[in-house]
């Protein structure tokens, strides 16, 4: 059962007047501090807090390029790979939903296999099912840790967003990540404006960035704030 539009309108209007009410109680409160005073309160609601990139570690960024998407950035990783190795061999999308953008890397990366986890895949079309792909259905936790070791070429994060699971899927994709593979996370974001709910994606990723080894491949942008990021394994 779904609702009208008709239905739906008074609570949309109810969110938006919520909103705008929470924006004119911050700028009440940025007011009555008065001038540049730090004031302390939840400003990014990340559930992973603030974590800045370290700028002692020259060649992080070296080579990264933004582009103005996430698939284009998909595409820039698919070509470095097939440029390196001339074919690729295993690629893994963790957290697949209808499966619209595991068939777009299957197409770039042309790999041999590709290796789909979900904890449902009742949203999966079958439009989207290539020969190659191969499901695994639960939670990252269980089934990240079951794939070999120093096999995929390339994965992509995008399951539970939180900080505590996101840096889990983090730990447990490392040692499956062979040597300079690639790792592009989806939603570099501390909150979804659309849920209102927090990420911790961002702080998750930068954490990665700043205590492994790794290199900053490139930023793949998105209207809303939902930016990726990928990273190289070295
Ligand atoms: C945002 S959707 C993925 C969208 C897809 N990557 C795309 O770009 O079209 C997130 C998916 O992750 C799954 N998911 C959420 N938490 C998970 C977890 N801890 N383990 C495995 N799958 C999870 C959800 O069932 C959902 O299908």
């Amino acid at each position: 059962m779904s609702a009208t539009d008709a239905e739906l309108e008074p609570l949309i209007r109810e969110v938006n007047d919520s909103h705008r009410a929470l924006r004119q109680k911050i700028e009440a409160l940025v007011r009555t501090a008065g001038g540049n005073r730090r004031i302390v309160y939840k400003t990014t609601l990340s559930d992973g807090g603030e974590v800045k990139l370290r700028d002692d570690v020259t060649p992080l960024f070296e080579g990264a390029r933004v582009f103005q998407d996430r698939w284009k950035l998909s595409e820039h990783c698919a070509q470095l790979l097939k440029q390196a190795t001339g074919a690729v061999d295993c690629i893994a999308e963790i957290g697949v939903e209808t499966g619209i953008y595991s068939s777009f890397l299957w197409e770039k990366f042309i790999p041999e296999r590709m290796i789909l986890v979900d904890v449902k895949f009742s949203n999966f079309r079958a439009e989207n099912q290539r020969t190659g792909m191969e499901k695994y259905e639960g939670y990252s936790s269980a089934v990240i840790p079951t794939l070999d070791d120093n096999s995929l070429d390339f994965a992509y994060i995008d399951a539970a967003h939180d900080f505590a699971n996101v840096s889990a899927d983090i730990e447990a994709i490392l040692p499956k990540m062979k040597r300079n593979g690639i790792i592009q996370f989806n939603d570099y974001a501390t909150f979804n404006l659309r849920f209102a709910l927090p990420y911790g994606v961002k702080a998750a990723v930068n954490n990665l960035i700043n205590s492994r080894r790794v290199s900053v491949v490139g930023h793949g942008l998105c209207p809303l704030g939902f930016d990726d990021v990928a990273v190289r394994v070295l």
